[in-house]
């Protein structure tokens, strides 16, 4: 039998919140009882610290000991069903999580420690060829690599805390996402509903960032650029394949030490969904 606070922890309402608003593919239709279940998702992730998943932040992490110990990014599993999967990922200092998609899904993000920088592109609707006409390349592309463009729009680049709201993505808003470790080590709380799944048409694809012309990018009265129309071109998936870890209920996190030996599976035996 769980213990009682186990039973009512963060995490695990978390879990079965997660699980009301995505069951059964409910965000489908984004009806008004998904985007008030979405809403109070959003508020139990925003109320989360590290040590509600026994994580020991790490700040004063050197340069010598991030490259020496363990895997640049590491993930966490903590539970995954047909309808959401909910895990951490620890990055080291100076890591990213490199651009990536979540076709047909839904996301959010919440730091745990440390401070991370994401930046978020939607698709656009507009075909390789005539998004890309006229438009040229450094070094140039061959022919198979310009079908296979997809044009883009950079809508934000923002920096996130434990004190920053959950980001949030839709599969058709901000779906896009690199996400860079700033200042440090950092942790964050992932949702992705539904999972991946290749066999469903939900595989990771991965892009990397082809620079406009200067007459790309919309410019503010300031001459900032606001949101910069960008080609992505699909890349193979970079070498950063995070070690998968899989927690007890009991695990105490040190992200000093987190080489994976000592963990195993558990919380989804502890969480009650
Ligand atoms: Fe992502």
């Amino acid at each position: 039998m769980m213990p009682r606070d186990n039973m009512n922890s963060l995490v695990q309402r978390l879990a079965r919140q997660a699980l009301a608003t995505f069951r059964g593919h409910a965000a489908a239709a984004e009806t008004k009882a998904f985007l008030e279940n979405q809403s109070r998702l959003r508020g139990l992730l925003a109320q989360v610290k590290a040590a509600d998943l026994k994580i020991v932040p790490r700040y004063a992490e050197s340069s010598v000991t991030s490259h020496s110990l363990g895997p640049p990014v590491t993930y966490m599993h903590i539970c995954e069903t047909d309808d959401f999967s909910m895990g951490v990922f620890l990055l080291k200092h100076g890591t990213s999580i490199p651009l990536h998609d979540h076709p047909g899904m839904y996301g959010m993000l919440k730091v745990l420690y440390g401070k991370v920088r994401i930046s978020c592109f939607d698709r656009l609707d507009t075909s390789p060829e005539s998004a890309s006409g006229g438009q040229q390349f450094s070094p140039p592309l061959l022919p198979f690599q310009k079908s296979s463009l997809k044009a883009s729009l950079l809508r934000s680049v923002g920096e996130y805390t434990e004190e920053s709201p959950p980001c949030v993505l839709s599969p058709h808003r901000d779906n896009i996402h690199q996400i860079e470790a700033v200042d440090g080590p950092t942790a964050f709380l992932d949702i992705l509903a539904p999972p991946y799944d290749p066999d469903d048409g939900r595989d990771c694809h991965y892009y990397k960032v082809l620079q406009p012309g200067s007459e790309g990018a919309d410019k503010s009265a300031e001459g900032q650029v606001e949101q910069t129309h960008v080609w992505l071109m699909e890349i193979p998936q970079p070498n950063i394949i995070p070690l998968k870890l899989q927690l007890r209920d009991e695990d105490n996190i040190d992200s000093d030490t987190f080489s994976g030996a000592h963990l195993h599976w558990g919380w989804r035996a502890t969480l009650h969904l």
